[in-house]
């Protein structure tokens, strides 16, 4: 039922990691959503396999891996094999993206391009009917907690003509600065999949915020 919601557990108490796991599983979440970044592809080092593995052991959930990393080729078998049930390479950081989306396809993964804010949709063009999941960049990767960029609006309606365009059975995720404010105008917009951080973790009861998100 959509929207779905992925909560990003980049704004978890990570040093209570297994309860923040399991509060997403008695929650109507229907990913987890799994930040890596690498210190090289962002300005921040978030955490890597084994962390993702421990996520793995306790969720009930999808993990909706988001790789901000560079050559994420090495590592896609690591990562599948640490539980991500969807896989997302940044556009900017694979030079042959067809190659690597076989790759994750190969490994029984869903595949994932996200893209940055500059990065326009029209790009996706050649690729789109191979992409399962666009995680739209909603603010500059790296950091959680940022203000939501406005063009992502216009940017999901330009990505929903482009998939329609070519038949693509790709979903559009939003990630970065979503909340209820923002969330209905990215619906009605096109968008398929919400990806919340800070305004799930932070707020005074995480499960009816993403119940509330759930119901828009
Ligand atoms: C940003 C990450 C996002 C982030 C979302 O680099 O990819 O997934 O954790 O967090 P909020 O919802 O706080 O912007
Ligand atoms: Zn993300």
């Amino acid at each position: 039922m959509f929207p779905l919601i992925a909560p990003s557990i980049l704004a978890a108490d990570f040093a209570n990691l297994q309860k923040e796991v399991e509060m997403l599983n008695g929650s109507k979440a229907d990913y987890i959503h799994v930040d890596i970044m690498d210190g090289v592809f962002v300005p921040n080092i978030s955490f890597g396999i084994p962390v993702t593995e421990a996520i793995h052991k306790h969720a009930k959930k999808p993990l909706d891996v988001h790789l901000m990393i560079v050559n994420p080729d090495a590592y896609l078998e690591s990562f599948r094999r640490a539980g991500a049930e969807i896989i997302s390479v940044h556009y900017e950081a694979c030079a042959h993206l067809h190659r690597t989306l076989q790759a994750i396809h190969k490994l029984g993964a869903k595949a994932g391009v996200a893209i940055n804010p500059h990065t326009s949709v029209n790009l996706l063009e050649e690729i789109i009917s191979e992409v399962d999941l666009v995680c739209l960049m909603s603010v500059n990767p790296g950091f959680g907690g940022q203000k939501f960029i406005e063009n992502t609006f216009s940017k999901v309606e330009r990505l929903k003509e482009l998939i329609l365009r070519k038949g693509s059975q790709a979903m559009i995720e939003i990630d970065g600065g979503v909340n209820l404010e923002n969330a209905p105008k990215l619906i009605a917009a096109g968008a398929d999949v919400l990806v919340a951080g800070s305004f799930v973790f932070h707020s005074p009861d995480p499960k009816a915020t993403i119940a509330g998100l759930k119901l828009i």
